[in-house]
């Protein structure tokens, strides 16, 4: 792997996977960041990689539903390896207008198998990053194994669900060396706070309303961003070409619970609220999502047993680690909460 193409490096975990990759493995070659900055891309995560990293790191606005302009990165840049993160990533979103799911998390993927399949020999691994989501909700009992059928329910997970039947298919169909990894949530610095956490930790910080959705029962199994990035480049250099792999933290939490100890957390680290109540006394309970999945729970004993890979955080030290993240990054929420990157991105790139 000497020129990987990380898709959807500006977002949350593809920055974190790319800080990771340069930063703290033994990679040698080079990172080219396609990525189309949607609101949830932020030039910001990956600046201090720009300039530490000049010879090994290439940034590409372009849409990975774009043939022609991907086509042309892959010959200019001579593609060999791929690792694909770039979706519409937050279910809610997918919920209100499925339009931008159905094309970059199923045709953007069509496209990058396309491309990789024509370059022939030259492409050594196709790495594409998907979601827990896929095998549905689980009841009280039970965990995903890489045999769980597939029954995804929102529009989010359908089309993530797609993405992986495709890479399958060209793993089956046209010899395409595939990995695939089925993650569950995730958490930890550069997230966009429109998701559970970042969210919940900014608002509890600004003194406002922490929205539970439903009976805040709803369980899911969070997982440190940075073990994440662990387990996928773990995948990437000793994975079995063909194989999936579930990646998880083996920590199922209600979301009531997680709202709780963030709440905790704060009022330990910054003080109680200005009228000295605790911050639980912000928690909402708002309107349910619609074909909201009561329980994920991950059985991630394949890539432990046959790769040896294990998470390094627990959510105590991870979730401490985030909320000190957010609070000592101000430029970057600022950036975030206010929207100035959107216009930092179009006076850069119109
Ligand atoms: P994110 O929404 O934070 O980032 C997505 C990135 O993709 C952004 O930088 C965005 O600009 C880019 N992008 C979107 N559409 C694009 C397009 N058409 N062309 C090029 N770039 C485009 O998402 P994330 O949370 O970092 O998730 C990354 C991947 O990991 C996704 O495939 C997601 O399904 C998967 N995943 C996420 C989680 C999680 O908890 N966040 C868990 C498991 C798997
Ligand atoms: P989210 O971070 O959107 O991830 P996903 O839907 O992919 O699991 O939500 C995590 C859980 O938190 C999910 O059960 C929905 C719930 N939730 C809330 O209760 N309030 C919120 O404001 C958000 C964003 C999520």
């Amino acid at each position: 792997m000497k020129n990987l193409l990380v898709t959807g490096g500006a977002g949350f975990i593809g920055a974190n996977f790319i800080h990771y990759l340069l930063e703290e493995t033994d990679f040698e070659g080079r990172v080219i960041n396609v990525d189309k900055l949607t609101y949830a891309g932020v030039p910001e995560s990956l600046a201090d990689i720009e300039k530490a990293f000049p010879e090994r790191y290439v940034f590409i606005k372009a849409d990975i539903g774009d043939k022609d302009t991907l086509a042309h990165a892959f010959d200019k840049y001579e593609i060999d390896s791929i690792c694909h993160f770039a979706a519409e990533s937050h279910v809610d979103r997918s919920i209100v207008s499925p339009d931008e799911f159905i094309k970059t998390n199923i045709i953007g993927t069509y496209n990058l198998l396309e491309l990789s399949r024509q370059i022939g020999g030259r492409m050594r691994l196709f790495h594409h990053v998907s979601t827990d989501e896929v095998f549905g909700s689980l009841g009280d009992d039970g965990y995903f194994t890489e045999e769980t059928p597939y029954k995804p329910n929102s529009p989010y997970s359908a089309s993530k669900a797609s993405s992986d039947h495709l890479v399958r298919a060209y793993h089956k169909t046209y010899d395409l060396p595939v990995t695939v990894s089925n993650c569950s949530n995730n958490y930890g610095p550069f997230q966009f706070p429109e998701k559970l956490i970042p969210l919940m930790v900014l608002n509890a910080i600004e003194d406002k309303t922490l929205p539970v959705y439903g009976d805040g029962l709803n369980v899911r199994d969070w997982l440190y961003v940075g073990d994440h990035c662990s387990a996928i480049w773990t995948i990437m250099k000793k994975g079995r070409i063909g194989e999936t792999y579930n990646i998880g933290g083996r920590n199922e939490m209600e979301n009531i619970k997680v709202v709780e100890m963030i709440c905790d957390y704060l009022d330990v680290i910054v003080g109680k609220r200005s009228n000295r109540e605790p911050r639980r006394s912000l928690m909402t309970f708002v309107t349910d999502r619609p074909g909201h999945d009561r329980r994920y729970a991950i059985d991630s004993k394949k890539i432990t047993d046959q790769l040896g890979w294990m998470p390094a955080e627990s959510f105590e030290t991870g979730l401490l680690k985030t909320i000190k993240w957010y609070l000592s990054n101000e430029s970057w929420v600022n950036n975030v909460r206010s929207g100035e990157y959107l216009n930092w991105i179009k006076e850069h790139y119109g």
